[in-house]
C-alpha cells in the first residue's frame, strides 16, 4: 500500500475538521430548527447537547481515527479484530454516502441560487415559493447543479489530503468568516432587527417536548458532523502531537459560533419584512431570504444584491468544506481496501453518488409520488442517515471507546502518550460510558414510541 498522507499543519487540521463541521447544518438547517422549534428555548437545549453529547463523542472518534491512521472500517478492524463491531465503521461510511447523495442536490440548489442572485433575477419582485418549487420539481436541472457541485468536490478530494482538502479548507474557512461578519452587521441594521433578536434570545420552554430534544440532538451530531466516519477519516490523518481534546473543543466551538451567527443573519432579515413566515422550513432560506433580498433591494438596490450574493455564496462555501469531508470518509475507504489510486477511487465515489443523487432530486418532482413509510426518497434518505443511524451510531462509538477499548489506550491517545494533561478524563470516560448512551437511548426510544 503507499504511503499514508497527513495534514501538513496543526492548523489545517483544524481548519479542515472546522470545514467539515460548517456547512448547510449551520446555515440552512440550524435556522430552520430553531425557527420551527421556537427560538431560544431550542437554542439552549442544542447547546447542552454540543457541550455534553456531542464534544466526547467527536474526542472518541478522533482517538479512534488517530490512534489505527486508517479509514473508519479498518480502524475497527483494528482495534477490535473479528468482532461486530465492524459493524460500526460500516455504518458510518454508509451513512457518509447517504448523505452525500442528497446533500448535493441541495448543494446544488445553492449553486443555483448562486447563479440567480448574480444575474439578478431573485431581485425582480415574484412568487419566490412558487420559484422554489418549480425549480426543485424540473426532472434535470437540479441534477445538472448538483453534479457541478460534485464536480467541484471531487476535484479537491482528488488532489488529496494536503494539496486538496487542507489547502482549500485553509483558504475557504477564514473566507467564509470574513462573510458571516459581513452579513451579520448587515442584517442588524435593518428595521425591526430587534424582533429577529428577541425570537432568537428569549426562550419559550412551553415549547420543549421529547422531540424538540431528539431535534436539537439530531442537529448537534449532524452538525458536527459527527458518526459519519468523517471526523475518524480526517483524524486518521492528524499527526502525533495534534492535541485531540483541544482540537475537537475549538471545532465545536468555531461550529456553534457560525450555526449563531447565521442565525443573526437570518431572522433580524426575516422579521424586518411584515408577513413573513420564520417557520417556513426548509423552504426558509430559499423562500424566505429571498423575499427579503427582494425588499431589500427595493430600498437600497446595491445592499440587497450584495447581500444576496454573499449569502449564497456562503452557503455554497460551507457546503462544499463539509461535501469534501463527506466524499473523503468513502474514498478513503475505497482507496485502502481496493489499493488503487486516490483518482479512481474519488472517481467511483462521485459516479456512484451522483447516482443516489438523481434518485433523490426526482423525488421532487417526477418521482414525488413513490413514498415509504409516507416518505419520499430524500425524506427517507434524511431520516434514516440523520435521525436513526447517526444517533445509534453516536451510542455505539461510545460503548466502544467507554467499554471496549483499554483505558490505557484512550488515555495515551487524548493526552498524547502521557505528555498532556487532560484534568477531565474522568468525566470524560463518565460521559461516554453512561451520561450519552443513556440520554440517546431514551430520547430516541420514546420518540419511536410516539
Ligand atoms: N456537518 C455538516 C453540516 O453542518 C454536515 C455533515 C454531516 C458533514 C456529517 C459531514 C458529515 O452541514
Amino acid at each position: 500500500m503507499t504511503t499514508r498522507s497527513n495534514f501538513g499543519s496543526k492548523l489545517g487540521a483544524v481548519l479542515a475538521a472546522a470545514g467539515s463541521a460548517v456547512g448547510l447544518g449551520n446555515v440552512w438547517r440550524f435556522p430552520t430548527e430553531v425557527g420551527n422549534n421556537g427560538g431560544a428555548a431550542f437554542i439552549l437545549i442544542y447547546l447542552i447537547c454540543v457541550l455534553l453529547i456531542g464534544v466526547p463523542v467527536m474526542i472518541s472518534e478522533f482517538l479512534i481515527g488517530r490512534h489505527t491512521h486508517a479509514n473508519t472500517i479498518t480502524a475497527y478492524e483494528r482495534l477490535a479484530p473479528k468482532s461486530w463491531w465492524r459493524i460500526e465503521g460500516v455504518a458510518g461510511v454508509f451513512v457518509a454516502f447517504l448523505i452525500l447523495s442528497y446533500y448535493v442536490i441541495i448543494s446544488g440548489w445553492t449553486l443555483y441560487y448562486l447563479v440567480q442572485s448574480c444575474i439578478g433575477t431573485l431581485s425582480v419582485a415574484q412568487d419566490f415559493k412558487a420559484g422554489f418549487s418549480a425549480f426543485i420539481a424540473h426532472p434535470w436541472w437540479p441534477v445538472v447543479y448538483g453534479c457541478i457541485f460534485m464536480g467541484l468536490t471531487h476535484l479537491v478530494v482528488a488532489r488529496g489530503v494536503q494539496s486538496g482538502i487542507e489547502r482549500f479548507s485553509k483558504v475557504m474557512m477564514p473566507l467564509l468568516l470574513v462573510i458571516i461578519v459581513v452579513l451579520v452587521v448587515c442584517s442588524f441594521n435593518m428595521p425591526g432587527a430587534h424582533d429577529g433578536l428577541r425570537f432568537l434570545l428569549k426562550p419559550d420552554f412551553s415549547k420543549v417536548t421529547t422531540r424538540v430534544m431528539l431535534s436539537a440532538m439530531g442537529q448537534a451530531f449532524f452538525s458536527l458532523s459527527l458518526a459519519m466516519g468523517c471526523l475518524c477519516t480526517y483524524a486518521s490523518y492528524f499527526s502525533s502531537d495534534t492535541r485531540l481534546v483541544r482540537t475537537a473543543v475549538n471545532v465545536s466551538l468555531i461550529d456553534t459560533l457560525v450555526a449563531i451567527m447565521s442565525g443573526f443573519i437570518i431572522f433580524p432579515a426575516v422579521f424586518s419584512v411584515a408577513g413573513v413566515q420564520v417557520d417556513e422550513g426548509p423552504g426558509l432560506v430559499f423562500i424566505t431570504l429571498p423575499h427579503v433580498f427582494q425588499m431589500a433591494f427595493h430600498s437600497v438596490p446595491f445592499l440587497g444584491y450584495a447581500f444576496s450574493v454573499l449569502f449564497y455564496l456562503l452557503l455554497l462555501l460551507a457546503a462544499l468544506t463539509s461535501a469534501m469531508s463527506l466524499h473523503e470518509s468513502v474514498t478513503a475507504y475505497v482507496l485502502e481496501v481496493a489499493n488503487i489510486s486516490r483518482r479512481r477511487a474519488s472517481i467511483i465515489v462521485s459516479v456512484a453518488c451522483m447516482l443516489l443523487g438523481v434518485a433523490c432530486s426526482l423525488s421532487f418532482g417526477p418521482w414525488s409520488g413513490f413514498k415509504v413509510f409516507g416518505m419520499n426518497i430524500f425524506e427517507l434518505f434524511d431520516f434514516a442517515a440523520s435521525k436513526v443511524i447517526m444517533l445509534l451510531s453516536g451510542i455505539v462509538i461510545c460503548l466502544f471507546v467507554g467499554w471496549k477499548l483499554d483505558r490505557q489506550l484512550v488515555y495515551d491517545e487524548v493526552t498524547n502518550g502521557g505528555t498532556l494533561r487532560f484534568r477531565l478524563f474522568r468525566l470524560y470516560i463518565f460521559l461516554i460510558r453512561y451520561v450519552v448512551p443513556i440520554v440517546i437511548g431514551v430520547i430516541f426510544v420514546n420518540e419511536l414510541r410516539q
